[in-house]
């Protein structure tokens, strides 16, 4: 078993907590050299970041940069939430509740050198959120990171006033605070583009293929959203990939077996044609989560019973 060290992604102010296996560093880095050039090199990639400097100017009124600091212990004002507080936590990621002693990952706060981040305000959030959609789009670490979200703003709404609804046969799930009208949801899409591992329950599938032109069946829940965080990476970790043109079944369609890195670029391609063609940046904030940690599945037995527990 390893044991998670901890980490987080600092998005628009807020603090997400992720546990950190550092697996392949070598993987990861290429990773990264990747989707920076990706982004780098394309138009649209630009715009992108220009929005997103402009969202983090306008939250901090200082000349602080946010990307630059450290990781800080802190045990006093963190964890932000309780897990036996959360009741939406499902039990994959109930590490406590299946009896994990060594809690103190939930106490790494991220500290900017040049400032300090306000403490995470639930009622805060909310009132950015009225009338709005947030979506994370992505794979399990976004639903982890969804899942996070809610249990952050969980505790201070009446159980009468918030709901869970889940969709589009599980791809889509809503969270619903409705004193706000506002929605947290996740969509599950693991490589963005359509794929053979769409199914949001069962899609651990070894021959991994994907659509590579073909985003929209995904795509039209969450284009109108307000804020999306878009995440991919984990489920691209193979040499080579099967990619298709055409439809799932059809007898028409063309395979063929492509280095990942170039799928990953073809993939990365079409999902940035549809933000530039459909979403308004206007109105919609878009963040996207390149290279992540990876999490395991621990395997505990107690009592005669075994629980797997995701370590992430
Ligand atoms: C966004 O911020 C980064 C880091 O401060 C900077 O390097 C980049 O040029 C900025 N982009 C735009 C479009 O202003
Ligand atoms: C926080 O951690 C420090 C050092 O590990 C310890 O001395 C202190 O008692 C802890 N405080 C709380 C509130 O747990
Ligand atoms: C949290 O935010 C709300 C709304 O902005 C504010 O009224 C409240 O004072 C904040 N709470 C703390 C502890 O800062
Ligand atoms: C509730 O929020 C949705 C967007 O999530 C918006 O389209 C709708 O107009 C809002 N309803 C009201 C009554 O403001
Ligand atoms: C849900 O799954 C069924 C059976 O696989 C399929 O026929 C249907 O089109 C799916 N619905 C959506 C909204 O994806
Ligand atoms: C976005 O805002 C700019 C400046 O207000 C405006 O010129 C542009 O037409 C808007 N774009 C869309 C797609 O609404």
């Amino acid at each position: 078993m390893t044991i998670a060290k901890a980490h987080q992604i600092v998005v628009i102010g807020s603090i997400w907590g992720i546990k950190n296996i550092f697996h392949s560093l070598v993987a990861i880095l290429t990773t990264l050299l990747v989707i920076t050039t990706i982004y780098l090199t394309q138009d649209r990639g630009e715009k992108l970041s220009q929005k997103v400097n402009v969202s983090i100017d306008s939250l901090s009124s200082s000349k602080c940069d946010l990307f630059s600091g450290k990781w800080v212990f802190d045990n006093e004002t963190y964890p932000l939430y309780k897990e036996n507080q959360c009741s939406f936590l499902s039990d994959q990621l109930a590490c406590e509740k299946y009896g994990r002693k060594d809690l103190s990952y939930q106490n790494w706060r991220w500290k900017p050198h040049q400032c300090d981040l306000p403490r995470f305000n639930a009622t805060a959030l909310l009132e950015r959120l009225r009338n709005k959609r947030l979506v994370f789009v992505g794979d399990s670490l976004n639903r982890g990171q969804w899942v996070s979200m809610v249990c952050l703003v969980d505790s201070i709404i009446p159980s009468s006033l918030k709901s869970m609804q889940s969709i589009a046969n599980g791809s889509l799930n809503i969270f619903k605070i409705k004193e706000y009208n506002a929605t947290i949801e996740n969509y599950w899409s693991p490589l963005l583009v359509e794929s053979n591992s769409d199914d949001p329950v069962n899609h651990r599938v070894p021959e991994r293929t994907v659509r590579i032109k073909s985003i929209e069946k995904h795509a039209r829940y969450w284009t109108d959203a307000d804020y999306i965080v878009f995440n991919t990476y984990l489920w691209w970790r193979r040499p080579l990939m099967n990619v298709l043109w055409g439809s799932f079944g059809d007898p028409n369609g063309v395979y063929k077996r492509v280095e990942m890195l170039r799928v990953y670029e073809m993939a990365m391609r079409t999902w940035s044609d549809w933000l530039e063609v459909h979403v308004n940046r206007n109105n919609t904030h878009l963040f996207f989560v390149s290279m992540s940690p990876t999490h395991e599945r621990y395997t505990h037995i107690s009592k005669g019973q075994v629980h797997h527990i995701s370590l992430f």
